[in-house]
């Protein structure tokens, strides 16, 4: 999610906020919106678009003067990025103003009740929700902004970085945090609000950072009280004394954005399962697809149309959806797709894959789709992009801005969309037992805490790549749904260490590629516990006998394969179907360290874009 900035002190508010919002732009956004007071009058203003649209608009419509003031900038998960629904979100009474990064799940129930109540909304955002909310427990329950904050939040589920400002009372700054970043820079008599550091580290290197379940109250003149979200309970505050410079901030202290977002992908597949894996309740709530549940249901076929780490996700999803779903799959490449003259019928469901939302020939492919009466359905990662208003109905991941060039959060968060649409039909369909698909959902809210333990493997990940980093190629291998991931760790190799590397099904070896082997040629096999695999070991073997270097990524306490490989990686036990979403993690992170130890661009890799809008 998105950046949120704050400012309240004896200095001209817009200047540190605009700056702050230019800071967080490495976090991309959709849309800004900056609210500043100045003791007369509240001034909002707010933009689809950058940073600089914002700049100038302000500049031409309001008196930008104010010592209190906050601004942010958007990564939209409800309501398309526009100007009504950009932030700061203003109450109905028009005193309160609010800025947040996260998603508030149960908004939908909230509204209806709040609605109920006479208030009026605006937007289509969650947000607006959260500050009608907070007046109304205010005008309820006769308490102040803090207080009235915390009641609310607990009535809220999801994830939330806030900070909401009442102009009858411009001394005070209320801030809350769960789920998503907030840090409080501490000032001489002035205090900053951020989601890191970088809008305020050149005015102080003093900071307190919001643990998950905290609010504070900042106050100008009394300084900042921190008091737990679930009691009101109050909280002693370490001021920590930063010694970051700008550069690392926004990096989060990693070297490269590649880095940190295969980093993020355990809170990213939270993110993303958020409010529609319900595993105690035994539910998988997707609007998407429960709206339109008969066309899925239906369907003679699934038609999975994307590109590059996209395609992969989608290879995945046939594994997984022909294995449970028992509806059959067929994915092809998006550029192949548009120009083949393919058959489409209009009882066909079609499934567009792309992390931009942008990719000109996945964009093609769905018109051609649609043209033919197909049923198409979106899985994007920005919300408001062309293809996510192209489909007819979508799932977005939550995977937040994903700036390296080299997909890898998304690839993962596609997965998890793909594999609850799967579980999803396959319940309506009964092709799944109850006990499995509860087991499915259980092992799958399991998922991101086992990424972190593969995560583990990093330092020993490091010594391997330094090992094979000065290969000519390299040889990727799976079986079944890990057949995809060795397509994804190979097209990761090749695109930022520009080492080339094929990925392959494992028993295809012996059918050409087998001829390549030799003592220069490293092999990755991903031989996971789950699946052939035996047959997996029997591959292997052939590679040794003809000196390959294998390096096995193995299930949690394999020994077969370490007798047997030159090095293993090892990644927790899941179920089969699951395991893609675990086997990457090792082949994005021996990528990454070969990159670097190349001295290659990992974030901007020669000859590529983040997103190609042309054919
Ligand atoms: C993957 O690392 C590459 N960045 C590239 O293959 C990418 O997946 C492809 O261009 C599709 O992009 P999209 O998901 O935004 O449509
Ligand atoms: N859920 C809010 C919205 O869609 C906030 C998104 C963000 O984190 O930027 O507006």
């Amino acid at each position: 999610m998105c950046g949120i900035v704050g400012y309240i002190g004896y200095r001209e508010a817009y200047p540190i906020v605009l700056k702050g919002l230019q800071r967080l732009e490495y976090r991309g956004y959709d849309s800004a919106g900056i609210a500043l007071y100045n003791e007369k009058e509240l001034k909002v203003s707010k933009t689809k678009g950058k940073v600089a649209d914002l700049k100038k608009k302000m500049e031409q419509e309001v008196d930008t003067s104010g010592t209190l003031g906050m601004g942010h900038t958007r990564w939209a998960t409800h309501g398309v990025p526009n100007d009504v629904n950009s932030h700061p979100h203003v109450s109905n009474s028009g005193d309160l103003v609010i800025i947040h990064n996260g998603i508030i799940e149960n908004y939908e129930t909230l509204k209806k009740e709040l609605t109920a109540r006479g208030y009026v909304f605006h937007s289509d955002t969650d947000t607006e929700v959260l500050v009608n909310l907070i007046e109304d427990v205010i005008k309820k329950e006769k308490v102040k902004l803090g207080k009235a904050v915390q009641i609310a939040l607990t009535q809220t589920v999801g994830a939330y970085a806030i900070a909401v400002f009442d102009k009858k009372k411009p001394n005070e700054i209320v801030v809350a945090r769960l789920g998503s970043p907030l840090a409080i820079g501490v000032g001489k008599d002035e205090y900053f609000i951020a989601s890191d550091a970088s809008p305020f580290i050149e005015f102080t290197n003093n900071a307190i950072y919001l643990e998950d379940g905290e609010m504070a109250v900042v106050r100008r003149d009394k300084g900042v009280k921190v008091r737990k979200i679930k009691d009101d309970s109050l909280v002693d505050p370490y001021i920590q004394e930063l010694q970051l410079n700008l550069e690392q901030i926004e990096k989060n202290n990693f070297d490269h954005f590649m880095l940190k977002e295969i980093y993020e992908q355990p809170s990213a597949i939270t993110d993303t399962y958020r409010g529609r894996l319900l595993a105690d309740e035994g539910i998988i709530r997707m609007a998407g697809v429960d709206d339109n549940l008969e066309r899925f249901l239906n369907a003679k076929r699934i038609l999975i149309v994307a590109c590059g780490t996209s395609w992969h996700a989608g290879l995945v999803a046939e594994y997984i959806f022909e294995d449970l779903a028992r509806i059959p799959v067929e994915v092809e490449y998006a550029s192949e797709f548009r120009y083949r003259n393919p058959i489409i019928n209009p009882d066909d469901v079609v499934i567009a894959i792309s992390q931009s939302g942008e990719t000109a020939d996945t964009m093609a492919a769905i018109k051609l789709a649609k043209e033919k009466g197909a049923f198409v359905f979106g899985v994007c990662n920005v919300v408001g992009s062309s293809i996510s208003r192209e489909t007819h109905a979508g799932a977005y991941t939550h995977a937040g801005p994903e700036i390296g060039v080299a997909s890898t959060k998304a690839f993962t968060t596609q997965i998890t969309v793909l594999t609850l649409i799967a579980l999803k039909l396959a319940k309506a369909k009964g092709s799944i037992s109850n006990t499995d698909f509860h087991m499915h959902l259980q092992e799958l809210e399991t998922i991101p805490q086992k990424i972190e333990v593969a995560l583990e493997s990093n330092a020993h990940i490091k010594e391997v790549a330094f090992k094979y980093k000065d290969a000519r190629n390299c040889l990727y291998l799976g079986r079944g749904f890990n057949f995809p991931v060795a397509l994804e760790g190979a097209l990761k190799l090749k695109e930022i260490s520009y080492i080339h590397a094929e990925g392959y099904p494992a028993a295809e070896m012996k059918h050409g590629p087998i001829a390549l082997i030799d003592e220069e040629m490293p092999v990755v096999v991903i031989a996971t516990r789950k699946g052939h695999y035996e047959k997996v070991v029997s591959n292997i073997q052939e590679i040794k006998s003809r000196q390959g270097k294998i390096i096995g990524i193995v299930t949690q306490g394999d020994t077969s394969v370490r007798d047997l490989a030159d090095h293993v990686i090892e990644i927790p036990d899941t179920i089969e179907s699951l395991t893609p979403l675990l086997t990457t993690i090792p082949l994005q992170l021996l990528s990454y360290h070969i990159a670097v130890m190349l001295g290659k661009n990992v974030d901007q890799p020669r000859n590529l874009a983040k997103s190609v809008t042309v054919e």
